[in-house]
Formats: structure tokens, C-alpha cells, sequence
């Protein structure tokens, strides 16, 4: 079985997240998007929260699994038996930066194979930063985020 791990912050899941986990379920036998959990990154959503908002919008696609990891990405998936990584590229401005993870990651575990999608044009702008940016002042972020993450970001910016 070809078992892929999505790895992110997912602060919180944006269309662009789901549209390479959508693309990379198409084509491995099982995804595993997994939320780093002791990243040095202050987050808005906690775990729990950003867990339960993956596996929502996660729900109907039936080779996806949810959860937490903590440490080195390569230890956690030699423990759940994975050989691939999965990531999106949006722009030019990711590559440096995840030719570098690519790199570590290929010497942490030569066995690792990182594998890339161009993201959808139509989400090549976007970030959870920038989601989170929008929501802040209560502009809309429907086209952005799956309806639970807008409710969920609602919530947080309620005063
Ligand atoms: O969504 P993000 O914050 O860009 O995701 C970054 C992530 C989680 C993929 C990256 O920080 C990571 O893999 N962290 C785990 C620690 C690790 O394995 N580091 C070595 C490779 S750089």
C-alpha cells in the first residue's frame, strides 16, 4: 500500500490545503495529513481545534486520515510506514524554502521521496497567514476556507 503523509500547520486548512490532499488521494492509496504539533510558529487555532477542522472537511474522502505529529517528519513517518511526502508549490517564492526541506529530509531518510503539485492557480495567493489576515477584520473568506473554518474563524474574531 502507498501510504503519503501531508504535512502542515493547517492554521487552520484552506482550499489550497484540500486541493493537494483531493489530488494526492487520487493518487496514493492512503493520505495521512498530519498537523506538526510543536512548531516554533505561534498558533491561532490549538491542535485539538485545527484536528477537528481537518477531519470535517476531510469527512468524504474516504483514504484520508487525520492527525497530530510531533518531532521529525521523517521519524513520524517511518513509524506509520509512509515513503511519501506530499507537498503543494504555489509560487516560485516556496521553492527555495522547500528544496532545503526536500534536501534534509532526502539525507534525514534517503527512503523518503518528496513529492510535488503545483497548486491550483486559483489558490496560488493563498495562505492560512492571509486567511487569517482577512478574517481578522471581518472581511469575507467563503471563497478562501470551507464553510467550518469560516464559522471557526468567526468565532475567534468575535468581540
Ligand atoms: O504548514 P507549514 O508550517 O509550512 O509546515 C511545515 C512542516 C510541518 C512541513 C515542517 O516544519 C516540518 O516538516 N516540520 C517537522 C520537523 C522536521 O522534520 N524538520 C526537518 C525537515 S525541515
Amino acid at each position: 500500500m502507498r501510504i503519503a503523509v501531508c504535512p502542515g500547520s493547517f492554521d487552520p486548512v484552506t482550499y489550497g490545503h484540500l486541493d493537494i490532499v483531493r489530488r494526492g488521494a487520487n493518487i496514493f492509496d492512503k493520505v495521512i495529513v498530519a498537523v506538526l504539533t510543536n512548531s516554533k510558529k505561534q498558533p491561532l487555532f490549538t491542535v485539538e481545534e485545527r484536528l477537528a477542522l481537518l477531519k470535517e472537511v476531510t469527512a468524504e474522502l474516504d483514504n484520508v486520515e487525520v492527525d497530530a505529529f510531533a518531532g521529525l517528519l521523517v521519524d513520524y513517518m517511518r513509524q506509520k510506514q509512509a515513503k511519501v511526502l506530499i507537498k503543494g508549490l504555489r509560487a516560485v517564492s516556496d521553492f527555495e524554502y522547500e528544496m532545503q526541506m526536500a534536501a534534509v529530509n532526502q539525507k534525514l531518510d534517503p527512503e523518503v521521496e518528496t513529492f510535488f503539485m503545483m497548486t491550483n492557480p486559483r489558490y496560488s495567493y493563498l495562505s492560512s497567514s492571509i486567511v487569517k489576515e482577512i478574517a481578522r477584520y471581518a472581511a469575507p473568506v467563503s471563497d478562501l476556507v470551507p464553510p467550518p473554518v469560516e464559522q471557526a474563524l468567526k468565532a475567534k474574531f468575535a468581540r
